[in-house]
């Protein structure tokens, strides 16, 4: 039985969604993991599901001590089926370099599944398009679930969309950034600019707006190593 969200999107009820409560081992939250991933895949409880090539879940170890949270799949991630791949990625690539963070112990994911586009107005690019606050929603249940069973130390909101998400409230990104936020679960929240912001600074200003990223996240990764479980 499904229920209908506000928007008129069929969300699952929550038994479907196969989360433990409380997230159980390490193996078999690998294995529900597995599973919420394939039930994404065939996600249509929003349009985008129609409009992308396919779904982009999450990557990365479960038992992961920090979680970096995006907004949406790019046109690169589309093709590839893999999040941060593209332009963003190759920044967010560089700053996990400079922090002495392997990406492969890092978990990367985005707030929606599914790259939202628009057709440019001459060419065949597919422009991103801001995914609106229903489809965000939708997508909610798919990211609190791989938080509970990724069940990191710490996340890091990459702009204004994993904000709102992560923190259930509109979030001025420039005037919170850098600092600990708490999520209504009590996982702590560190925001700041998005990748995809700071290519589009003026080149002038990139590298010194770049330094002030990096401290941000130099600050999530401290917070999560400090406390990351054996
Ligand atoms: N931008 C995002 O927010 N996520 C990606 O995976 C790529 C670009």
């Amino acid at each position: 039985m499904s229920r209908i969200h506000q928007q008129g999107m069929v969300l699952p009820p929550r038994a479907d969604r196969a989360v433990p409560a409380s997230g159980g081992d390490a193996r078999e939250r690998q294995r529900i993991w597995l599973q919420q991933r394939e039930m994404a895949a065939t996600c249509r409880q929003c349009p985008l599901g129609a409009l992308a090539t396919q779904t982009v879940w999450g990557e990365g170890p479960i038992g992961a001590a920090l979680m970096l949270v995006g907004e949406q799949p790019g046109d690169q991630e589309d093709i590839r089926g893999r999040p941060f791949v593209g332009p963003a990625g190759q920044l967010l690539d560089r700053a996990l370099h400079d922090l002495d963070w392997d990406r492969s112990i890092v978990y990367v994911t985005n707030a929606v599944k599914h790259f939202k586009w628009v057709p440019a107005p001459r060419g065949k690019r597919r422009m991103h398009k801001t995914p609106a606050q229903r489809e965000a929603d939708a997508c909610e249940h798919w990211l609190e679930a791989e938080i509970e069973l990724v069940q990191p130390q710490a996340l890091v909101a990459l702009g204004a969309t994993a904000s709102h998400q992560l923190l259930k409230r509109a979030v001025p990104v420039l005037r919170e950034r850098g600092h600990w936020l708490t999520r209504p679960d009590g996982r702590k929240v560190l925001v700041t600019l998005h990748p995809s912001a700071l290519l589009r600074i003026d080149p002038a200003y990139r590298e010194s707006a770049y330094d002030d990223w990096l401290t941000d996240l130099r600050h999530a990764s401290r917070y999560a190593l400090a406390h990351a479980v054996p």
